[in-house]
């Protein structure tokens, strides 16, 4: 995209979020869907849709119907203990997909697993009852290696659990789904000229991941929304292919980030609110928080937006002692000198133009561990009919730590095999190989497992298949992580409620506890790896076999 049309997409300048940001509503994008009891119908296909202002743009989407309305992306809406069927029919030319639930426990010939696509044409029924905890969810296709293309181009929804606990917090706090509680999509996209989508991944990219330098949420770029002054939930999702977002609210022109509460994580709620003021979220992660906005006048804004961090990106190229973050010291720089200028020379009109906005080293215009904004909230002129903050439940929900009085223990390595641009990116030393079984457990086990990754790396956003987790503690984190700590466990608030993703620092080691309990029938063939789709691409995955013990 030209530097001019970008200009007003650009999501550093608080001054563009002037789109009304997309609510889901009755139908098209986002659109919620009933689907306990009913049958629903996913046809993935190509699809014209307006995503920035005045175009169009070609994406892929899962498009259902329902009584004569047409929804895309469509937010799943099951009952907890409630059957749940879904059809897939691949409308895609020439490629095979599947649907994988991301977090629901289900058995495997559900999940989505890349040994079991579904041809061109063809359909597939996804058959299972909900036994997870109210909570947010999400699916997105996971075609053997081309996950990532297919999620980029738009295939992505939520799913959301509701339960009794879940209602509980929502009726205590007079939030309505779609009005105050409000499913927030997270992706960053590079755009052409023309409004189409641009995903050629380089080298360099595949081995970093793709970022994009326009911000979307609920797939609108600059947004703002119209807010009473009253509690707020917002259920983030980052369903970004590799950007990892550091989310902080703040006043406009004001540094000093407002406290918000996190009030779950990615498999349902935590003991009870944490109050936070900023929260690292990465690929494949949710929390659902609180936006407290009584004290709010008419008139007075906020924003939500992603503070600059140190991406540590480039650890595995460089020589122990050098420091980190080319990108980080540039922006972060810029940042705190002038107030303003944030890209410091990158971006320039003519840099780079060719492959749709990256330089040379593969980065998005938008460079990652960057600040930009995601939301402008305004609060609303007749406002006064809010329900305050000082409703909120004190506790939210049993979240026992777990025994481990019979858990072995597996040490997982995350590691980095670099050649010139490339990177391979190994667990435990190796790629992913689709007819080897690494992990093997047995149904019913409880296992530790010590994540750690190699100082020289990356950061990966760690996820399992099917079980739920909960983290123990986190040893030998970055200063920006230590620092979030809330227990001598080093452990982040983000990590005391159950998990399906964990991110881990280079550096880092963080252990996580994993119950392998199961009802569902035989063998059962699961899927760990990162959530940088690039990296799950391109192997940084393995295998995880359930056998009956
Ligand atoms: Cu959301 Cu296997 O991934
Ligand atoms: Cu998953
Ligand atoms: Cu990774």
């Amino acid at each position: 995209m030209s530097a001019a049309t970008y200009g007003s997409l650009d999501p550093t300048n608080l001054g563009n979020f002037g789109n009304p940001l997309r609510l889901p509503g009755e139908d098209g994008l986002l659109g919620f869907l009933g689907a306990s009891d009913t049958p629903v119908s996913l046809v993935a296909c190509k699809e014209r849709v307006g995503v920035l202002p005045g175009k169009e743009t070609r994406t892929l989407v899962y498009r259902a119907g329902q009584d004569g309305r047409v929804l895309l992306n469509p937010v799943l809406i099951a009952e907890k203990g409630v059957g749940f069927s879904a059809e897939l029919v691949n409308g895609l030319r020439e490629e095979e997909t599947t649907i994988h639930w991301h977090g629901l426990h289900l058995d495997w010939r559900a999940d989505g697993h890349p040994s079991r696509q579904v041809g061109p044409g063809a359909t597939h029924r996804y058959e299972f009852p909900v036994l997870n905890a109210g909570g947010t969810y999400w699916y997105h296709p996971h075609a053997h290696e081309n996950t990532a293309r297919q999620t980029y181009l738009g295939l992505a929804g939520f799913f959301l659990v509701r339960d009794e606990e879940d209602r509980r917090l929502n009726e205590a706090l007079g939030l309505k789904l779609g009005e105050t509680d409000i499913p927030l999509v997270i992706q960053d996209k590079t755009f052409a000229e023309d409004g189409s989508l641009v995903y050629e991944p380089s080298e360099m990219d595949r081995s970093m991941g793709v970022t994009g330098e326009t911000i979307l949420v609920n797939l609108t770029p600059t947004p703002f929304l119209v807010a009473e002054n009253r509690v707020y939930r917002f259920r983030l999702l980052n369903a970004s292919n590799a950007r990892i977002l550091r989310l902080a609210l703040a006043r406009p022109n004001e540094s000093v980030p407002l406290a918000y509460r996190v009030v779950a994580t990615d498999g349902s709620l935590l003991g009870r609110p944490r109050a936070v003021e900023e929260l690292f979220l990465a690929p494949g992660e949710r929390a659902d928080v609180l936006l407290d906005l009584t004290g709010f006048e008419p008139g007075e804004e906020v924003a939500l937006k992603s503070l600059a961090f140190d991406p540590m990106h480039r650890e595995h190229e460089m020589g122990e002692g050098m420091n980190h973050g080319l990108d980080y010291a540039m922006t972060h720089d810029a940042h705190h000198d002038t107030g303003q200028e944030r890209h410091a020379g990158r971006g320039d009109p003519g840099e780079g133009a060719s492959m749709g906005g990256m330089d040379h080293a593969g980065a998005s215009r938008l460079g990652d561990g960057q600040e930009f904004y995601l939301l402008r909230l305004v609060v609303k002129e007749q406002a006064g009919r809010g329900v305050s903050g000082s409703r909120m439940p004190e506790t939210l929900s049993e979240v026992p730590e777990p025994d481990l009085s019979e858990a072995i223990t597996r040490r997982v390595t995350l590691s980095a095999d670099t050649e010139g641009d490339e990177t391979r990116w190994l667990i435990n030393g190796r790629t992913y190989d689709p007819n080897e079984c690494p992990i093997v457990i047995r149904r019913g086990e409880v296992e530790v497992w010590e994540i750690r990754n190699e100082q020289r790396s990356m950061p990966h956003p760690m996820h399992l298949h099917a079980f739920r987790f909960r983290v123990l503690g986190r040893a030998g984190s970055p200063e920006q992580v230590s620092r979030l700590a809330v227990d001598r466990q080093g452990r982040t608030a983000m990590d005391l409620g159950w998990k399906d993703t964990v991110l881990v620092w280079p550096g880092e080691t963080v252990r996580i506890a994993i119950d392998f309990s199961h009802g569902f029938e035989g063998e059962q063939l699961y899927l760990f790896h990162c959530h940088i789709l690039e990296h799950e691409d391109s192997g940084m995955m393995v295998n995880v076999k359930v056998v009956e013990p």
